[in-house]
């Protein structure tokens, strides 16, 4: 078990008082880390008290402690999962060989490209969220929208760890770029490009967190397979705190689409708009983009990069070691629907150059449970109407479906066809004024907004009447 030093000023439990240099480093970039929190944080709220969870450990039940925090306040620390002993590589070339402590020569650059990569999108999805406070529909969203804003810091932290100890002079320089760049920033945009989307309403918040954090738990969940093991265990740990990103994102389309379905009813027309609420085609449309925004971050279909990471140990398959007997993944292949010359044909790709889409293959069918769900709910208010996920084809900017025009079902059509119901199939500039039109901010205990129900339960056995937030 690792030892918990949470008083020093950096909490942590990797016995950072014994690397004096790392500390010091860790140290002065701490206060550069407040200042971008404080200047691309949570807009508006930054005195305020707030029903926080704060890591305190990183197992078992009583891994976290909830109390108010101001934001500035939040202990972030450097936590990693508790070593396995005798850990071995699980998968690729240097399969069964013990897993290494150090970054080995050869995959320095790519190694730390892959940390960095990950370590961009954490604080800019703070960046996109940073003004959503303003128009939360209760305080128990407002709590939970600032717990996966201060916990996307941690994994900013998680990740600038990783390239302080382990990347010498080259890994503090991305630290520091880390907190340079900026989601939707011409000059100095974040590096993928979901992650340079507006997320300035709560609908795009909650497909965010159940998208774009869900995508953050498979591609964690595949590094937390990496033969480099401080990586791994980094990884492991950020996965238990990713579990409630997406919960805010699931539950939150739930009740949106619960409510959506109860005004559809209501009115004597159907219209849930009418009635002051989002219409169901319209949380469709944003399931569509953000969906498919996000099966960009899988990378291309074919890819060698992705046989090399795999081939390397850096990079597994979804739960690799639980759920494959093989993992080499050599002289298997993968097939693979191209469009070719107007038309879909099958083709065969070595499996190791086709483990993005495997990966995104396996996400593609959790989303696919979610929206079971949410069918049912819709149908139990008595609408008829089913939520559907797009074809992994629809609206790609990316891989071999990029600059080619699907529908919603996968089919081939012309870059005309795809323009004439793109704004049937997509959120229009109005679909977005609307929404801000109807998010006015409810703060009062107990309240919430008229387009989303309230959720089941509060927050850490709490009531949802409980005050998440001290105004
Ligand atoms: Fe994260
Ligand atoms: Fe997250």
């Amino acid at each position: 078990m690792s030892q918990f030093d949470l008083q020093s000023k950096i909490p942590n439990n990797v016995n950072l008082a014994a690397d004096r240099r790392l500390q010091r480093a860790l140290e002065q970039w701490q206060p550069r880390y407040l200042e971008w929190w404080n200047e691309m944080g949570p807009e508006g709220f930054q005195a305020k008290d707030v029903y926080l969870r704060t890591a305190i450990g990183v197992s078992g039940d009583d891994w976290a402690q909830f109390d108010y925090v101001k934001m500035p306040d939040y202990r972030w620390g450097i936590f990693l999962a508790d070593q396995v002993p005798d850990r071995r590589v699980p998968f690729g070339d240097h399969l069964g060989n013990p897993v290494w402590q150090e970054v080995p020569g050869e995959y320095r650059n790519v190694l730390r490209r892959i940390i960095v990569t990950q370590g961009d999108t954490e604080p800019a999805s703070v960046e996109q969220q940073r003004r959503l406070g303003q128009t939360a529909p209760s305080l128990y969203d407002l709590r939970n929208l600032f717990q996966v804003n201060v916990e996307e810091g941690r994994h900013l932290w998680a990740m600038v760890y990783l390239l302080h100890s382990h990347f010498g002079a080259e890994g503090r320089d991305e630290a520091e770029e880390l907190l340079a760049r900026r989601s939707g920033d011409s000059d100095k945009p974040r590096i993928l490009d979901a992650f340079n989307q507006t997320c300035d309403d709560w609908l795009s918040f909650f497909c965010f967190t159940m998208f774009a954090d869900r995508d953050g738990k498979f591609q964690l969940a595949s590094l937390a397979q990496s033969a480099f093991d401080p990586l791994s265990r980094t990884c492991r740990f950020m996965l238990t705190e990713e579990a409630h990103h997406m919960f805010v994102g699931d539950t939150g389309l739930e009740r949106i689409l619960r409510r959506s379905a109860q005004l559809t009813r209501l009115d004597p027309n159907g219209d849930a708009r009418a009635q002051g609420g989002i219409d169901l085609q319209t949380v469709q449309k944003f399931i569509n983009y953000w969906f498919s925004y996000c099966l960009d971050l899988f990378g291309s279909e074919v890819s060698s990069n992705a046989a090399d990471f795999f081939g390397a140990g850096l990079k597994g398959r979804f739960d690799e070691e639980r759920r494959f007997d093989e993992h080499t993944a050599l002289n298997q292949i993968k097939t693979l629907v191209m469009p070719k010359n107007g038309q879909l044909v099958n083709e065969d790709i070595d499996l190791r150059n086709a483990m993005n889409e495997v990966l995104r293959e396996d996400y593609i069918e959790d989303c696919r449970n979610a929206i079971r769900r949410w069918s049912k709910v819709v149908q139990n208010e008595g609408v008829d109407f089913v939520v559907t996920l797009p074809s992994g084809r629809f609206h790609r900017h990316q891989g071999i479906y990029g600059g080619v025009q699907f529908n919603p079902a996968g089919e081939l059509i012309t870059a005309d066809e795809f323009e004439a119901q793109r704004t049937t199939w997509l959120p229009t500039e109005a679909d977005r004024a609307y929404l801000r039109s109807i998010m006015r901010p409810v703060t009062e205990h107990g309240k919430i907004a008229n387009w989303i129900a309230p959720p089941k339960k509060g927050i850490n056995n709490n009531e949802f009447e409980f005050e998440y937030v001290k105004l």
